[in-house]
């Protein structure tokens, strides 16, 4: 290979927004060879291992040689029947399992192809901002373009999407929704803000994904309803759930998308010419997962909820604005102006890494709308949570605020 050789990589690959992540990855790579004991609230990926239950029903089913063939790439008929089930326990709603539920290799896995299923050149989404990135991001892969709009969960968001959608030409196609969401742990009181947005979609003709990743990470006795309790939710739109969260599987890969018959089709039709589903111990272990692990979920909201008052306290008596979030595994925290000293968070997230040695997303990676926050994942115990606390003191005040035990005011 000479030196002039460049790989023309396709124009998509270039549409890409840069990945914000990358200088702090990097940097908390070098420093972890380096020794030091980085404290990573960075990414909101589990720690905490999968129940024990679902793990002996894995690895019994794996010593079954029916497990080891290509399975369906739709999911196999009881998972998908046992998905049902649990939205009608859980929800009150009733889904075809043929024809409304489909497995998804994980949920990002499920929602990238379903916007290569939808969108195409000319076609737009709208997305609130701040944002996951991959919502944005899938949507660029397949080639369609992203509107932003400030995010939010009432009446006045649905407002500047009504507006938007006034106002551009040709019409926006997709609406995607996240509730609860990340970054901002935004939540939705009831239905009825579901069924103004099925009422919008009908009335302006565009689709909705809801991504509800956090279906069951609530706290406080909160409970976050599902989109497809809306009136009419089926007839605009599809809802995305995950098992990473709730049962701790992030590595195992096990989501679903539910809801219009039409949209789970297309989703079918893609996934089927790209992958031959789950493996099959995996999906007999996730139909476990639902039958036997309701205790687990409480269990490990209760750690959440323990959690986020430890990261909200510390971050109060550090002076930061801090809601405390009913649901999500993060804690979204506008920075005081006197810590942020004039820096984007970005710089302020590289300078938290170096100082305090403590990783936390800067709100700018997902959307303009972010800057002036971090958000801080909820995936160590206490005792490092309270460390990083006093870690980040101590960076940005030489310790000035003592850690203190006392019980968060809500
Ligand atoms: C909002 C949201 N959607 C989707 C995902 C991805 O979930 P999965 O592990 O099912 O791909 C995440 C993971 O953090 C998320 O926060």
């Amino acid at each position: 290979m000479t030196d002039e050789w460049t790989i023309n990589v396709a124009d998509r690959i270039r549409r890409l927004p840069p990945y914000l992540f990358g200088t702090i990855n990097r940097m908390k790579y070098e420093k972890r060879r380096a020794g030091v004991d980085v404290i990573d609230l960075g990414m909101g990926n589990p720690l905490d291992p999968t129940p024990e239950t679902i793990v002996e029903k894995l690895c019994e089913a794996a010593h079954d040689p029916r497990s080891h063939r290509y399975s369906a790439s739709a999911g196999i008929f009881n998972l998908r029947r046992d998905l049902a089930r649990l939205y009608q326990r859980v929800y009150d709603v009733q889904l075809d399992p043929k024809q409304e539920v489909i497995a998804t290799i994980g949920s990002k896995e499920g929602f990238s192809h379903l916007c290569l299923a939808m969108m195409g050149p000319g076609d737009t989404a709208i997305v609130g901002d701040p944002y996951f990135p991959i919502h944005v991001y899938s949507v660029a892969l397949a080639g369609g373009n992203v509107i932003n709009v400030p995010m939010g969960n009432d009446e006045a968001f649905l407002k500047r999407i009504q507006y938007v959608v006034e106002h551009l030409y040709p019409k926006p196609k997709l609406l995607i929704l996240n509730y609860p969401h990340n970054p901002t742990a935004m939540t939705v009181d009831n239905i009825g803000f579901f069924e103004a947005v099925v009422d919008l979609a009908r009335r302006e003709r565009i689709y909705v994904v809801h991504d509800f990743a956090y279906w069951r990470t609530c706290f406080d006795g909160y409970k976050a309803p599902s989109f497809m309790q809306a009136r009419g939710a089926k007839d605009v739109g599809v809802e995305f759930v995950t098992f990473s969260k709730p049962y701790n599987m992030a590595g195992w890969r096990v989501g679903f998308c539910v809801g219009n018959p039409e949209m789970v089709r297309a989703l079918g039709t893609i996934k089927g010419y790209y992958d031959y589903g789950m493996f099959q111990a995996i999906q007999v272990a996730s139909i476990i997962a639902m039958r036997e692990c309701e205790e687990d979920i409480v269990a490990q909201n209760a750690l959440y909820q323990q959690r986020r008052d430890v990261v909200v306290g510390g971050l109060r008596r550090l002076g930061w604005d801090v809601p405390s979030p009913r649901g999500t595994m993060f804690v979204w925290a506008k920075v005081s102006g006197a810590h942020l000293a004039g820096q984007g968070t970005i710089d302020f997230s590289l300078r938290l890494l170096e100082e305090a040695e403590v990783v936390v997303s800067p709100g700018r990676a997902f959307g303009e709308q972010g800057e002036g926050y971090v958000r801080i994942a909820l995936v160590e115990n206490e005792q490092r949570l309270k460390q990083a606390i006093r870690q980040i003191d101590r960076a940005l005040n030489k310790g000035i605020v003592a850690p203190s035990a006392s019980k968060l005011k809500k």
